[in-house]
């Protein structure tokens, strides 16, 4: 059923706030402003020297977006692996180590052969899922759930900001197990994540700004997006989205890459979509982006009232998000990055729901 809405993307975009929601209130201890970890947990948080992350897709950022939460908030260095990549490389791995697994269906074939090598090679494995009773959610030793409900739309949405929730939480969980955040940090994160569904609710107001940048967007051959730190992730996933639905080539890149090599991509005809919360690495985006407007590339930036005064330009387009403590920027920049590709698909008439040649579930490598 899709409600009021036109696709299921849409409906599941906008269902956003509420299963986010639901998802920190599985492991957020509200009152006391606490994670609560997984109970009988195989491993110690504090004698891991390093994690594996595994997945394919939009999960696979989901994970490239938790490296920097676990490298910050835990000091736990991580490795982020795509799944096909990471199953035949016969990679070198700490008996006793620990393995995440993310996945929205639970039966990624990839995913899950990964999960088996780690398995094999004396691992602790982890999955992340949004299907209980899917294959890797059996298998692996622990399981930690995604309360996303069951996503149609073939693009990966509310499944992907879930993620983003659950691996939020488990960074913090692991940064005070490991004795790197005092519980007052603790409590001060965990509050931000409270914060989340509100500030994403108010993300999906922008909708109307965002359909007129769409109408852009629509007629170009190619779209660049860029971002730094979590946002660099977020701008594979915002390439991935337009890609996967709209058919327009799109690319994600690390803001600092730009001047290595898809600087020469920019001309009068290339959007580009600058992912740039007002944080510490803010005028490092800015600087990449002036580069890119000196080409004249047209530039749509996802900013907050801070970055948009700071950026100080005139010739941008701007959508202007709230501003919101870092750890919150993935899950509420996702919105306007999946409104910006639904709409622009809606704009061209693909079917938004069922994209060509795309299975909701990949069952085989
Ligand atoms: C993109 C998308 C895919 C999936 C990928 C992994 O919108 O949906 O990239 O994220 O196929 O699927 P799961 O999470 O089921 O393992």
């Amino acid at each position: 059923d899709k409600g009021n809405h036109r696709h299921f993307m849409a409906k599941e975009i906008h269902e956003q706030p509420e299963v986010v929601s639901h998802t920190l209130a599985s492991f957020i201890d509200m009152v006391g402003e606490t994670i609560r970890l997984p109970e009988n947990l195989p491993f110690d948080w504090a004698a891991l020297s390093r994690v594996t992350i595994s997945a394919c897709g939009t999960a696979s950022f989901a994970g490239m977006i938790a490296k920097y939460w676990f490298e910050r908030y835990a000091r736990l260095p991580v490795e982020v692996d795509i799944a096909s990549e990471f199953r035949y490389r016969e990679a070198p791995l700490d008996k006793g180590g620990l393995s995440i697994f993310v996945s929205q269906s639970g039966e990624t074939a990839d995913t899950l052969a990964a999960l088996r090598y780690c398995k094999e090679q004396g691992q602790h494995t982890l999955a992340i899922v949004n299907v209980p009773t899917s294959t890797i959610a059996r298998e692996a030793s622990v399981m930690v759930r995604t309360l996303a409900g069951p996503e149609i739309g073939v693009a990966s949405t509310k499944a992907f900001t879930c993620q983003l929730a659950a691996l939020a939480g488990l960074a913090i969980g692991a940064g005070k197990a490991r004795g790197v955040l005092s519980a007052e940090e603790e409590s001060e994160l965990v509050h931000a994540l409270i914060e989340a569904p509100r500030l994403m609710a108010e993300a999906l107001r922008l909708e109307h700004e965002i359909e007129t940048f769409s109408r852009d967007l629509a007629k170009a051959k190619d779209v660049l997006y860029l971002g730094r730190g979590t946002s660099f992730p977020l701008s594979l996933e915002g390439a991935l989205k337009l890609k996967e639905i709209s058919y327009i080539h799109a690319e994600g890149y690390a803001a600092g890459e730009l001047k290595h090599g898809p600087i020469a991509l920019i001309d009068e005809t290339m959007p580009v979509v600058v992912i740039a919360p007002f944080d510490t690495i803010f005028e490092k985006t800015v600087s990449n982006m002036q580069e890119v407007a000196a080409r004249g590339g047209r530039i749509i930036l996802m900013t907050d009232e801070a970055g948009a005064a700071a950026a100080a330009m005139t010739t941008l387009k701007t959508i202007i998000l709230p501003s919101m403590p870092t750890i919150l920027t993935p899950l509420v920049y996702s919105i306007p990055i999946q409104l910006l590709a639904y709409h622009t698909a809606v704009i061209i008439g693909t079917d938004v729901d069922q994209p060509r040649n795309l299975a909701k579930s990949v069952t085989v490598e």
